[in-house]
């Protein structure tokens, strides 16, 4: 059943596991600048249980000063001075581990979200975002523990339990050669167990991450699921999920405990072994008492560490498990920032699109199959086709969204895959098809793509994206929030300020992606006397769902199916062109009205 959840809840291309680099070394990469604390945290906690050990001896020094009538008054203090000190040590040590532990994972998250924002778009359209965040927000937890109390932990039993065995072998080889033939069972008992204990962890984060997929599948089209009446079908979906977790996590605790048992078990036949062998031995006179006590004494005190390691190993396979989910996604491919220096261009940006050839993925079919425009200066450029004629990946590619296959998209007579990409952007307004809007507020929303422009500038475009009415209506104005995904606001009120985000970014191309019948004829009007004011100043693209529209631009591209048909004005094409005469009679027309 699980199986089936996780192949409903969509290909995960992220499992697609790198080839193992590893995780053991980028455990330690992420560790090894807070090497430090940990060591000072670990010899504070090693203090700490000095002073624990002292502590009888000191009160033995008391109870003797009592019988013997001397003043109490310095083993009292000094009894005193240590319980305060090794309480503080033992407080304090553990804590700084926690911050080290704590740290490991700041560092963790903040590679994770430096790369999950600059992905490439390529790589997001195929990814799970639930997922994502499961692997920056749980998997990165589970990191703490390890890079904390485990590492020194797990270094600190391993010496003890190497002096422990030093002193067997010098106390007395045969009794040796017996113990070590358990630490060998131990050994390959654990070979088994503990990689079972990292997969088993690493199935269960999945089923946690599938959950978050499935969550914010649910979120991302709540209405969608409440329309169609799916809520106990998507109920049933996160149930099975949540239950995968629960399942995959009990077996990762099974074979935790099962490890723990395989470390006690072979450490008391050692002890039954022997005490066998020893007393035979020592009936035999091969050996004295004093030695076998001493070895059995040795054993009993080497318990401790034995189970300690164990269990330091077992958690060190949770912490694999989440290294290895946490690398998935560095091997995810982020964009490349580009170098060399921007065109000082000024003043409208010149587009060109030469024989490009563009596809989806490797495996899907061609979107452009050589498309071929121009558009200079300032003026309207406006786009239009049948839908999936390939209208909005023109403005993809512009934005270097993707990289093309043949052919070339150039801005200022630039490729744009030679301009340093944050400049390519800034010269660019772009207003997406579906308008969207982050959660925030009004105010947010529009600064994003502008963080220095000023109030004046603000109130210029709220005024000229008419979205002045709208500001005013809302409770606190430009600072009201404004949803998850702008709910609260129209489908044409998300547009007008869409528009005005890209419009503050001073553009010197402006990309709009007109979505149909989203405003109503008031709007529509002001909205195109905004493009036509943009069009004097700077070079407007326009993929164009309504005649008013078409019939001002200066440039009609008429696309089909991946290929430049026909380029000219209004009239021109109606005279010429069959498709936009098709077009401009049925589709556009009838959206204009
Ligand atoms: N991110 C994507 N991944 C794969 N295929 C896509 C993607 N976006 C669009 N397509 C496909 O590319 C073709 C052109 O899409 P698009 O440029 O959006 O057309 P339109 O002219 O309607 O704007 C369509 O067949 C669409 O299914
Ligand atoms: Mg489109």
């Amino acid at each position: 059943m699980s199986d089936t959840t996780t192949a409903e809840a969509g290909a995960d291309p992220t499992a697609s596991e790198p080839p193992d680099k590893a995780p053991i070394s980028r455990l330690w990469a992420y560790a090894k600048d807070h090497v430090r604390l940990l060591l000072i945290g670990g010899a504070l906690s090693f203090g700490g249980g000095i002073a624990g050990l002292v502590q009888p001896l000191i009160a033995m020094e008391v109870i003797d000063a009592l019988s013997a009538d001397d003043s109490l008054r310095d083993p009292l203090l000094l009894l005193a001075a240590v319980v305060v000190v090794g309480g503080t040590l033992s407080a304090l040590g553990p804590y700084l581990m926690q911050i080290a532990g704590q740290d490991v994972v700041l560092g963790v998250r903040r590679s994770l979200v430096g790369r999950l924002v600059r992905l490439e778009v390529a790589e997001v359209d195929r990814l799970r975002p639930g997922d994502l965040v499961s692997r920056l927000t749980s998997d990165t937890n589970l990191l703490r523990t390890v890079a904390s109390t485990t590492v020194i932990g797990g270094v600190t039993d391993a010496f003890m339990i190497l002096g422990g065995i030093a002193l067997m072998a010098w106390l007395d080889p045969v009794l040796f050669g017996t113990t070590m033939a358990m630490v060998v069972m131990v050994t390959v008992t654990m070979m088994f167990i503990l990689p079972r204990i990292q997969n088993a962890t690493r199935d269960s984060q999945k089923a946690l991450g599938d959950m978050g997929s499935l969550l914010e599948r649910i979120f991302s089209a709540f209405r969608t699921v409440k329309a169609s009446s799916a809520e106990d079908h998507e109920i049933g979906k996160l149930d099975q999920a949540a239950k995968t977790a629960r399942d995959r996590g009990v077996t990762a605790s099974l074979w935790e405990g099962l490890a723990g048992v395989a470390a006690w078990m072979p450490i008391n036949i050692a002890f039954l072994m022997v005490l066998g062998v020893g007393g035979a031995r020592v009936a035999s006179g091969a050996m004295d008492v004093g030695t076998l006590i001493g070895f059995l004494l040795l054993l009993f005190y080497l318990m401790g560490p034995v189970n300690g390691l164990i269990a330091s190993l077992s958690q060190l396979q949770i912490g694999l498990a989440a290294v290895k989910r946490i690398e998935d996604v560095a091997g995810l491919a982020a964009e490349e920032s580009g170098n060399g220096e921007a065109p000082t261009a000024t003043g409208p940006a010149r587009v060109s699109f030469e024989d490009v050839r563009f596809r989806y993925g490797d495996d899907l079919p061609f979107v452009h199959h050589g498309v071929t425009f121009e558009s200079s200066g300032k003026g309207l450029t406006a786009f239009v086709g049948p839908s999936g004629a390939g209208k909005t990946t023109v403005f993809s590619l512009i934005e270097r969204f993707y990289p093309i296959t043949s052919g070339a998209v150039r801005v200022d007579g630039r490729d744009v895959r030679d301009w340093p990409l944050a400049d390519l952007r800034e010269t660019i307004g772009y207003v997406e098809q579906d308008a969207p809007v982050l959660d925030g507020t009004l105010r947010e929303n529009l600064v994003m793509a502008a963080p220095d422009a000023t109030e004046a500038e603000i109130l210029d475009v709220v005024e000229r994206a008419r979205l002045a009415e709208l500001v005013g209506k809302l409770p606190e104005g430009l600072d009201s929030a404004i949803g998850y995904r702008g709910t609260t606001l129209s489908g044409g009120e998300r547009q007008r300020v869409a528009i005005a985000r890209a419009l503050l970014r001073k553009p010197r191309l402006l990309l709009l992606d007109e979505a149909t019948s989203q405003l109503d004829a008031t709007n529509e009007a002001a909205l195109k006397q905004l493009m036509l004011d943009a069009a004097e100043r700077t070079n407007v693209l326009v993929v164009a769902h309504r005649l008013s529209t078409v019939t001002s631009a200066d440039q009609i591209v008429v696309l089909d199916t991946g290929r430049v048909r026909a380029v000219g004005s209004h009239a021109e094409l109606v005279e010429q062109d069959e498709l936009y005469r098709d077009l401009a009679a049925q589709q556009l027309l009838a959206v204009a009205e």
